[in-house]
């Protein structure tokens, strides 16, 4: 039977390979965004895989278009939070909507995109919830208060999520990745960039792909033992 799998943020980065590999896993995939319509529309000419347009920031737009997608699309048996922004300043000048913005987005985004479907992953005993944090969520970063505090939320997050679900069938995991060649990292300024893979004993940075093996593991029928577990994966880059 194939699965559905709502994957948030999954039209660009880290999201599309998820998309992208859940689909060649034979699930029937739903990606969301959030503004980048021709982005989307890229995505979705290039997989076939379905788009749909809100902000995981705003409840109420979350579970109506949860609502669409189980209507369109079948019941979600698989939801990877994974949309995120960066706005990266050092502390003294974060500013309070700098961290709105992000704790927003980040923290309260994977709130509303789990809660709206838990639901009906307790009534049909089954669920992977799988969210995408961070290895600066791990080990903390420099300009990343605002960053590091969503993603360090998210681990809180899936091991309580594991706890409450492990009875219905539903398993709640994290994956860290680490500085992956995406549209966000590309976008630190290349010094930083360049002293950050220095950093990196693999010496590069890594591949949305690497981190969609990952979720593929995670939402496979096969790993429901798995619960309230974290997967780094960041070329050696920090260890828990
Ligand atoms: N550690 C220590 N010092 C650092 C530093 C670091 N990692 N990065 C910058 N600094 C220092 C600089 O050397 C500089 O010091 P001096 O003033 O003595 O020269 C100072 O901090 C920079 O201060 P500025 O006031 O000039 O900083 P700014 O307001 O221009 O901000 C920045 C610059 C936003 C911090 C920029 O350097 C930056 O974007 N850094 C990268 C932050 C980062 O790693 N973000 C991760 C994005 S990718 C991601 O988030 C995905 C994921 O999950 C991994």
């Amino acid at each position: 039977m194939a699965r559905t799998a709502l994957v948030t943020g999954g039209t660009r980065g880290i999201g599309a390979a998820i998309a992208k590999q859940l689909k060649a896993d034979g699930c029937d995939v739903a990606a969301t965004y959030a503004g980048n319509d021709e982005a989307a529309k890229a995505f979705t000419d290039e997989t076939g895989i379905k788009t749909y347009k809100w902000n995981v920031a705003d409840y109420d737009e979350s579970a109506a278009g949860i609502a669409q997608v189980e209507k369109d699309v079948g019941p979600i048996d698989i939801v990877v939070a994974n949309a995120g922004i960066t706005r990266d300043a050092p502390f003294h000048k974060m500013t309070p909507d700098q961290w709105r913005e992000v704790i927003d987005t980040n923290l309260t985004g994977v709130f509303n995109t789990i809660h709206p479907v838990w639901p009906g992953m307790r009534e049909r005993k089954f669920g992977r919830v799988i969210v995408i944090s961070s290895i600066n969520g791990q080990k903390g970063q420099f300009a990343q208060v605002n960053y590091a505090a969503t993603k360090a939320g998210d681990l809180g997050i899936i091991k309580s999520l594991a706890q409450e679900g492990a009875r219905a069938g539903i398993t709640a995991n994290a994956v860290c990745p680490g500085y992956i060649a995406t549209e966000m990292v590309m976008a630190v300024p290349e010094k930083v960039r360049e002293s950050i893979i220095g950093q990196i004993p693999a010496g590069r940075l890594g591949e949305p792909e690497e981190i969609a093996r990952c979720v593929s593991f995670l939402a496979a029928d096969g790993s429901g033992f798995i619960n309230g577990s974290t997967i780094s994966a960041n070329g050696a880059q920090f260890f828990v």
